[in-house]
Order: structure tokens, then C-alpha cells, then sequence
């Protein structure tokens, strides 16, 4: 494994040793429950309340908007179906609107909604490119309208959307506005005023933090049913036993990421900018999916036209390179992924997609390596799916 070269940060990151340094004393000296109070509860209390206060400097909110969860399907879930069910209680309305582009956290849990609780939903397409037009959300609003859900960046291809402009309409017609956050976390703007959202999930393992652990901050005054019931933890709206190391990890990260976020910018788009000019110049039918400009620093996701993308990751793993596709074979028959075909790609290159994502430990000579290695095996795997 130690000679793998990692570009596969978009799914997950190795935890930062600093991250790790900070949450050891919450396994076995600080190890009482938050809400206990005696001496050993207070501390880990005290642990957890300044992470807290750590992730809402981040965010630019009042601690008490952050709610600690176990990741970034928890928080999405509990802002969409926390946000549906209020209103259903207040018999507010009925309507949701989200994007063809978004985590099936979001996708799914929208999805579920519709089918089992009878809410209504418009799914906004996007662009060529994997972009949102504010202005298409702003058609879509209906005077039953609940609740707005865009992604801030796309998980494949990398596409930032446009919060702000999308949060301003969302604002004038006073509907809840949730973004999925989670592929932004430590690389974007965070600060959920000059975002205008009202609610926005947030995922540790992305940022070199541990797996299993996530926020969701909600603005004050937001109505919010809890999607677990149980104690009283996190004001009520998210029951269990906290994960005071978790979240400690959480924030340590956070705060490591948003410290560093500008020169680790500038140094990862110098690489992809490489990554990219050097895939396109050098494989044939090649072509960048996402948006030339408004995309995260550190994706680079390519379609190669009639090149299946599960065999060609395999291949890339032999040459110790460990990347992700965006199309799936099920039945033998490679199908490109709902994000591509959102984008209006035609199957013939959706299938052959390949999302490479850098981060904290990718360097210009693994750049240089995966430029000397992918077209032999992008070339080996057309030859071989022509053979047949
Ligand atoms: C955009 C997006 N949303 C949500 C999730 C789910 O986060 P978690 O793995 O913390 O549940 C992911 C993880 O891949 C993601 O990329």
C-alpha cells in the first residue's frame, strides 16, 4: 500500500497525525459522557463545547447552530427530512426542490419523501458543464415551497455551484436553502452568511479527519423535526451519545484545512492544471467533464470515449494508482454514472470516466507519473474491450 499513489481524496482522506494528537486524550483520559455532570463529563464537555466553537468560527455562526452528527449522510438527512417533517406539522407546504446532480444522501432521502410521504418535488437540471442556473431555481418556487437543496461542490466532477446567487432568491421568498457542503469542506468559503444558506452539512473524513463524524449547522429559528428520537443531546435534534473525539477531530481538522486553504489552493490547481493539460495532450478521444473554471482545485475527472472506466481503474491499481470512476458495470454492460448523464454526455464517453482528486500529500512527481502510465493503459484497455 505504501507505494500506492493516492488520487482518490474525493473519497475519503487519510486522517492528519495533528487530528490524531488532538482527539488521543478523549479515548482514554477524557472519556466521560458530555452530558454527565459530574467532573469527568464536564471535561469532556468543555472538549466538545470548544470544538463547537471552533467549527462555528469556521462557518461564521453562533455555536449552538452546529449540531454534531455521524457524517455527512446523517446531516443531510436530518436537514431534508428534519425540514420536510416540520413543515408537514405546521402544514406549511409541500413542495421540494433540489438538482439532478446531488449525493444520493440528498437524491434518495428527496426521493423517499416523495414516494412514501407524499411531498412534491422539481428536479432543476443542469448545464453542459454541471452547473446550476440560479435562475432555474428561482422558476422553480411555488407558493407551497419548503425547502431548496444544491450541492456546493459536485462529488464526480467537481462543479461548484452558485450559492449565493441561488440563497439570495431563496431568501426574498423566505424558503429554508440546505446545501450538501460535504466536497467543500476545508477547501471553499465556508461562511454561511456570504453563502446565504440556512442549513449545511459537513463531512470530517474529507478533511483529513476521522470517518463517521459531520455537523450540520442550522440557522437560528429554523424549524427542525429530529430524524432520530431518543435523549436530549445536541439541543434535541440529534440523539446519542456524543463523539466527543470525533467531533474534537473534527474541528482540529476543520480548522488545520481552513488555516492552510489558500496556498494548498493554489498549490493543488497548479497540479491539476498540469494533470489536465498533460491527460488531454496525451490520450486520444479525451475530453475534461465539469466546469473549465468553477470547479473544486482538486478534481480532475476526464471521459475517454469507448473506454470502460471499471476496467481501467483496475488497470491503473496494477500500476499502483488508485483512482474512482463515475460509471458502474452491473450486469456486464457499462453504463455511465446519473452525474454524467445529468451532464447530457453521451453513454459511448460517460462510461469511460475517471475522477482523479489530489490532496495534502499528492505531489508533482505522482502527477508525473500518472502522465507517463495512463495512456498505455487507457490504450490496453480500448484494445482489450475491442477484442472482446
Ligand atoms: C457530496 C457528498 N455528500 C455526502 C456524502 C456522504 O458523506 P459521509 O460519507 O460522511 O456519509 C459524500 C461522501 O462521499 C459526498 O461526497
Amino acid at each position: 500500500l505504501k507505494e500506492t499513489i493516492y488520487l482518490d481524496y474525493a473519497a475519503t482522506t487519510p486522517v492528519d497525525p495533528r487530528v490524531v494528537a488532538a482527539m488521543q486524550p478523549y479515548w482514554t483520559e477524557v472519556y466521560g459522557n458530555s452530558v454527565s455532570i459530574h467532573a469527568c463529563g464536564r471535561t469532556a464537555a468543555k472538549g466538545l463545547e470548544a470544538a463547537r466553537g471552533q467549527v462555528a468560527a469556521v462557518l461564521g455562526c453562533h455555536p449552538t447552530e452546529i449540531i454534531f452528527t455521524s457524517g455527512g449522510t446523517e446531516s443531510d438527512n436530518l436537514a431534508i427530512r428534519g425540514i420536510a417533517w416540520a413543515a408537514r406539522q405546521a402544514r406549511r407546504g409541500n413542495h421540494i426542490i433540489t438538482t439532478s446532480v446531488e449525493h444520493h444522501a440528498v437524491g434518495h432521502t428527496v426521493e423517499q419523501l416523495r414516494e412514501l410521504f407524499g411531498f412534491e418535488v422539481t428536479i432543476v437540471p443542469v448545464d453542459a458543464h454541471g452547473w446550476v442556473d440560479p435562475d432555474e431555481i428561482g422558476r422553480a418556487i411555488r407558493d407551497d415551497t419548503i425547502l431548496v437543496s444544491v450541492m456546493y461542490a459536485n462529488n464526480e466532477v467537481g462543479t461548484v455551484q452558485p450559492l449565493a446567487a441561488i440563497g439570495q432568491i431563496t431568501r426574498a421568498h423566505d424558503i429554508p436553502f440546505h446545501t450538501d457542503a460535504v466536497q467543500a469542506g476545508g477547501k471553499l468559503d465556508l461562511d454561511v452568511d456570504r453563502l446565504q444558506v440556512d442549513l449545511l452539512a459537513l463531512s470530517a473524513h474529507k478533511f483529513y479527519g476521522p470517518k463517521g463524524v459531520g455537523v450540520l449547522y442550522v440557522r437560528r429559528e429554523t424549524a427542525l423535526l429530529p430524524a432520530l428520537t431518543g435523549g436530549g443531546h445536541e439541543w434535541g435534534h440529534r440523539p446519542g451519545t456524543v463523539n466527543v473525539a470525533g467531533h474534537v477531530g473534527l474541528a482540529t481538522a476543520l480548522r488545520l484545512a481552513t488555516e492552510g486553504q489558500g496556498s494548498e489552493t493554489a498549490r493543488l490547481t497548479e497540479l491539476r492544471e498540469r494533470l489536465v493539460g498533460g491527460v488531454l495532450a496525451r490520450v486520444p478521444d479525451a475530453r475534461l467533464a465539469g466546469h473549465p473554471t468553477e470547479r473544486l482545485a482538486d478534481n480532475a475527472c476526464f471521459a475517454f470515449r469507448g473506454c470502460d472506466g471499471e476496467a481501467l481503474l483496475m488497470g491503473l491499481d496494477l500500476a499502483g494508482i488508485a483512482a474512482s470512476t463515475g460509471s458502474a458495470c452491473s450486469t456486464g454492460d457499462p453504463a455511465p454514472s446519473f452525474v454524467l448523464t445529468a451532464m447530457g454526455l453521451e453513454p459511448e464517453w460517460g462510461i469511460g470516466s475517471l475522477r482523479l482528486t489530489l490532496g495534502r500529500w499528492t505531489t508533482a512527481a505522482h502527477v508525473e507519473r500518472v502522465l507517463g502510465v495512463l495512456p498505455g493503459v487507457v490504450e490496453q484497455t480500448r484494445t482489450l474491450q475491442e477484442q472482446g
